[in-house]
């Protein structure tokens, strides 16, 4: 794959052809770029729909994660961050908060990837410790979309002048292939949010392979994970009483039916969410209340539902700052900190590649 880094705002011209910018804007633009990664034809066999196609004729039925996120699901995911039953976000913030400092300190002037950063909103704990300690940062956070990039970016570079950053429009696999080249001593890459326990033990194991073989010895990862507690905190965090959680899940439903032409009728359905504490992770799923079928358009494809059927759409899994530092020195990267809150509800580790 070629790789175009390309500079955002384009220059605005005054009306004599000359460029015309504020000091703010040029030095904005001389402080981002933005490298796009994804193969145009990944794009299309998503829009092919490929995917929804396999996951709806398994047994049992499934649907692939990314189709939480169209504009309607990622507005419902900010709002269950905000809802007094789902304690992740602020615990992980209330951590930050208190620890940023000690992870500046401790990794000192690197590139700081972030992957799946979204708004960054959490990020900024550390990028704060870095200014206070005018240590230089470069940003470079991974999303698969551009225009979140671009609008989180803007906003940061006006806010910390220490930080330049170089966005990469990329899954995780694309980018800890083949990162961007770094003149900065180290690099941290940081996947917080606890979206870890969205893999499967298998693809989290791919996925560690791929960023222990990203770093060299002495780079740092930063991982964010939900730990073990009880049933009724954990299930609660997944079935608010305001149904945030519920619409988020049914959501896919409505996403499918607008990029498919489908007719899935969202009163036919229920989300169902529960603690499976032998393997230690919140299943959610969608389940028909009636026999039915449903027509996907776009995709030829028409699929039944018996009633009480159960199409899986996610889990969450929870983890034990014990088993999970022994299944990363399997990796090579040797947990130096754990950060954790008083309850001990989530952790941060931070881990060192060893040589
Ligand atoms: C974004 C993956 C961390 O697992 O808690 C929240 C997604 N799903 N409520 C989580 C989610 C339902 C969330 N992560």
């Amino acid at each position: 794959m070629p790789v175009h880094p390309q500079p955002i705002r384009p220059t605005p011209a005054s009306s004599d052809g000359s460029a015309q910018v504020s000091a703010t804007t040029v030095s904005l633009r001389d402080r981002f770029i933005l490298e796009n990664r994804t193969a145009p034809t990944e794009d299309d066999a998503s829009a092919a729909g490929q995917d929804v196609i396999e996951g709806l004729t398994q047994t049992p039925k499934t649907l692939p994660p990314k189709y939480f996120y169209d504009a309607r699901g990622s507005e419902l995911f900010e709002q269950i961050t905000e809802l007094p039953e789902y304690y992740l976000t602020r615990t992980e913030r209330q951590i930050l908060e208190t620890f940023a400092g000690a992870i500046a300190d401790e990794v000192g002037t690197c590139d700081l990837i972030e992957l799946g950063s979204g708004s960054a909103s959490k990020t900024r704990l550390i990028f704060s410790a870095y200014q206070q300690r005018r240590l230089p940062l470069r940003f470079v956070p991974v999303d698969v979309s551009d225009t979140i990039l671009e609008a989180s970016a803007h906003d940061l570079l006006e806010d910390y002048d220490n930080l330049t950053i170089h966005g990469l429009v990329a899954t995780y696999e694309q980018a800890l292939q083949d990162l961007p080249p770094t003149d900065l001593p180290r690099r941290l890459i940081a996947f917080i949010g606890s979206t870890l326990g969205n893999l499967f033990p298998e693809p989290e194991q791919r996925f560690l392979q791929a960023v222990s073989q990203a770093l060299a010895s002495g780079d740092y990862f930063l991982l964010g994970v939900d730990l073990h507690k009880d049933t009724a905190t954990l299930e609660a965090a997944y079935n608010d009483a305001q149904g945030v959680s519920a619409a988020f899940n049914l959501n896919m439903l409505q996403h499918l039916n607008w990029r498919f032409g489908g007719n899935f009728d969202l009163t036919q359905f229920r989300h169902v969410a529960f603690y499976n504490d032998h393997d230690h992770q919140i299943e959610a799923y969608i389940e028909s209340l009636t026999d039915q079928t449903v027509a996907l358009q776009a995709l030829d494809l028409t699929v039944s539902f018996t009633q009480g059927e159960r199409l899986f759409s996610e889990i969450s899994r929870k983890f034990d700052t014990a088993v999970l530092t022994a299944e990363l020195s399997e990796f090579d990267l040797e947990v130096s900190d754990i950060f954790t809150d008083e309850q001990r509800q989530f952790a941060l580790l931070l881990c060192q590649k060893q040589s």
